[in-house]
């Protein structure tokens, strides 16, 4: 890129894989948490997005963790998730093996030219079967080390915290083996909106991941059609920051409106600038549904 003040980077790992096989849970074991606790039904609506530190060879290494939903209703934030991110986890439940969107996110991962670890989880499990799930991603491609190939596999349980350690170990060894993780904090930021939403007190709240530069608290973004000033910060444990740089996830307030997830932003010299963007994207927006609109009558006239 030519920029000579580049600086190591966290790795961003998305946890991806069929719904119920354990991805939020394994993330609450990683962070000691209980999210999966709250969840409706059990079922994640959404993606969360989390920052731990992880001690490794006498190194504090921070970790950015996604989280994606399983269900098969969530195509598309897997295929976003697989985008923003240095390195896939792929969760396949040991008992049921592997399933449709354990498939899918795989797909996705691959598409996106990112290494995956996979994480054999549900191993206390009666009828765990580990083996198996190794010969069927063997089938797509996913060959373990000890098969010969360079796909690592961990064998975990989220439940009973079994092997987490080694997984993140897993996780840290692909990342550096593959990767080139750097970034430049000295400069304005940029990044992916993960997930956004109409608070009624807040307003727009928006978890944003920062790719390059270093997101202040009073800075001007853009982000797909929304707009503001950075009015405050939070991290994932709510608390707040003053500056977020590359690989932090965090929650911003102050935006217009609400990005979609998938969404850049980057800042703006000031505020006028930044509405004049939106609002450019905001007509290119109708405009280019108006024009699908067109189209679509026009085929039907014809039929
Ligand atoms: P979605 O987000 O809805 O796709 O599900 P998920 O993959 O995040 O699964 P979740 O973490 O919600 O776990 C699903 C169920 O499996 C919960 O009841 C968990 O407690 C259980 N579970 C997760 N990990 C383990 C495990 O290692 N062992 C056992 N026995 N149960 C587990
Ligand atoms: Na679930
Ligand atoms: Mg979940």
């Amino acid at each position: 890129e030519g920029d000579d003040q580049l600086e190591a980077r966290p790795p961003v790992v998305t946890i991806m894989g069929h719904v119920d096989h354990g991805k939020t849970r394994l993330l609450d074991a990683i962070r000691n948490t209980k999210v999966v606790e709250g969840e409706a039904g059990g079922i994640t609506q959404h993606i969360g997005a989390y920052q731990i530190q992880f001690d490794h060879e006498g190194a504090t290494r921070p970790i950015t963790f996604i989280d994606t939903p399983g269900h098969e209703a969530f195509t598309a934030m897997r295929a976003r998730g697989a985008k923003v991110t240095d390195i896939a986890v792929l969760v396949v439940a040991a008992d049921d093996g592997v399933m449709p969107q354990t498939i899918e996110a795989l797909n996705h991962a691959q598409a996106a030219n990112v290494p995956i670890v996979v994480a054999v989880n549900k191993i206390d499990k009666e009828g765990a079967n580990p083996e198996k799930v190794r010969g069927q991603l063997t089938e797509y491609g996913l060959v373990p080390e000890e098969y010969g190939g360079d796909t690592m596999f961990v064998e975990v349980s989220a439940r009973q915290n079994l092997n987490i350690d080694a997984l993140l170990e897993a996780v840290l060894l692909t990342a550096d083996a593959a990767l080139d993780m750097r970034a430049n904090p000295n400069k304005d930021a940029r990044g992916i909106a993960i997930e956004a939403n109409l608070d009624k007190g807040r307003g727009a709240v928006a978890t944003v991941l920062v790719q390059s530069g270093t997101l202040k608290v009073g800075d001007t973004i853009v982000a797909g059609t929304a707009h503001g000033r950075v009015r405050a910060m939070f991290n994932e444990n709510g608390e707040t920051v003053t500056e977020a740089g590359p690989s932090r996830p965090v929650q911003v307030l102050g935006l217009s409106n609400v990005p979609r997830a998938g969404d850049t932003f980057f800042v703006t010299d000031d505020e006028r600038t930044a509405r004049q963007i939106a609002e450019k994207r905001e007509a290119a927006d109708r405009n280019a549904a108006l024009a699908k609109r067109r189209k679509r009558i026009s085929l039907e006239d014809f039929d």
